[in-house]
């Protein structure tokens, strides 16, 4: 495979993008923080299906991480970002410097109201101004057709759905589902910092998604009574601190009715501590979530 070519500048990218375009290829976007796993592949293989070019961002962007959090901490392996995408067939990999994408002085900003309120907003303030922020900078430098997000931040694509569709961005958003390590466990770029035990705990996410699709698959519909099974699920995990659980409509993100009737978000934050941190206070949040169907289930005989 041919290394990707490695741009810097806004500029640059879009001057290519143009090219592209008039030469008549359709581009895909694969925003990422880098620290790429088999997840973020997933978005790779699913952009590449749709589009001649594929463009990947490498980007810690700095404005979506409050105070107290893992900015500094964020893992950045470039080279071997850079072989992965090489190996994916990536024709671009975008890695431009903080201040290219926030120029001195820049003051713009983007905010999805209503959406970035509940569930990771309300305990990240900020966050989600900083992803819309940068989301939208990336697609004006990247100008492509189809922009590829994951259902494991299913905030993060509802909001990115509802920016593309209220600024009239000439694109398609497309999701795609959540890539699970065979345990269960979700990929995700601050897994790394799970030791073991930590890990074996942090399959309570996943289990507890399962646990309350079963009990809807045997009928149970009431979302107190979903609720508890979670929070008896995620007890389990001793050093699991949960943020948040909760039952929600999967495109409002509105909370769910007292009893279930449609397809329905189960989202989940939960934190693990870091052991052997130099912090002794530093903790990993995992999120994790499934739409509940209890509709296509009633249908079956
Ligand atoms: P990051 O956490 O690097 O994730 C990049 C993309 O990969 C996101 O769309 C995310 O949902 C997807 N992803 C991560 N883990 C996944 C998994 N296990 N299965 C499927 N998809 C997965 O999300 C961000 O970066 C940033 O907020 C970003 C959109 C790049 C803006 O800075």
């Amino acid at each position: 495979m041919t290394p990707p070519r490695i741009v810097e500048r806004v500029a640059e990218l879009q001057a290519w993008a143009d090219a592209e375009r008039l030469a008549g290829a359709r581009i895909a976007l694969v925003p990422t923080l880098g620290a790429l796993h088999a997840g973020h592949l997933a978005l790779v293989r699913e952009a590449r299906r749709r589009a001649e070019r594929v463009v990947v961002s490498l980007f810690v962007n700095p404005t979506q991480f409050g105070p107290g959090e893992d900015l500094a901490r964020y893992p950045r392996p470039f080279q071997g970002d850079l072989a992965l995408c090489r190996d994916a067939g990536v024709d671009v990999v975008f890695a431009p410097p903080a201040g290219e994408m926030y120029p001195p002085g820049a003051q713009t900003w983007i905010e999805v109201a209503e959406l970035s309120r509940p569930l990771c907003g309300r305990d990240r303030p900020g966050h989600f101004r900083g992803v819309a922020t940068v989301v939208a900078k990336l697609l004006l430098a990247a100008k492509p057709h189809v922009a590829v997000f994951g259902e494991k931040d299913f905030q993060q694509l509802a909001l990115v759905r509802r920016l593309a569709a209220d600024l009239r961005f000439d694109v398609e958003i497309v999701g795609v589902p959540i890539v699970r390590e065979a345990d269960g466990l979700a990929l995700s770029s601050r897994n790394v910092h799970l030791d073991r035990a930590m890990r074996a705990e942090a399959l309570a996410l996943s289990r507890s998604l399962d646990a309350a699709e079963a009990a809807l698959a045997g009928g149970v519909r009431d979302a107190a009574a979903l609720l508890a099974l979670v929070g008896r699920e995620l007890a389990k995990a001793p050093h699991a601190r949960v943020d948040y659980a909760e039952l929600r409509d999967p495109e409002s993100l509105a909370p769910a009715p007292a009893r279930l009737a449609g397809p329905t978000l189960l989202a989940l934050a939960v934190r693990f501590p870091v052991r052997g941190a130099d912090d002794p206070s530093a903790c990993v949040r995992l999120i994790d979530n499934r739409v509940l169907q209890p509709e296509s289930l009633e249908e079956c005989p």
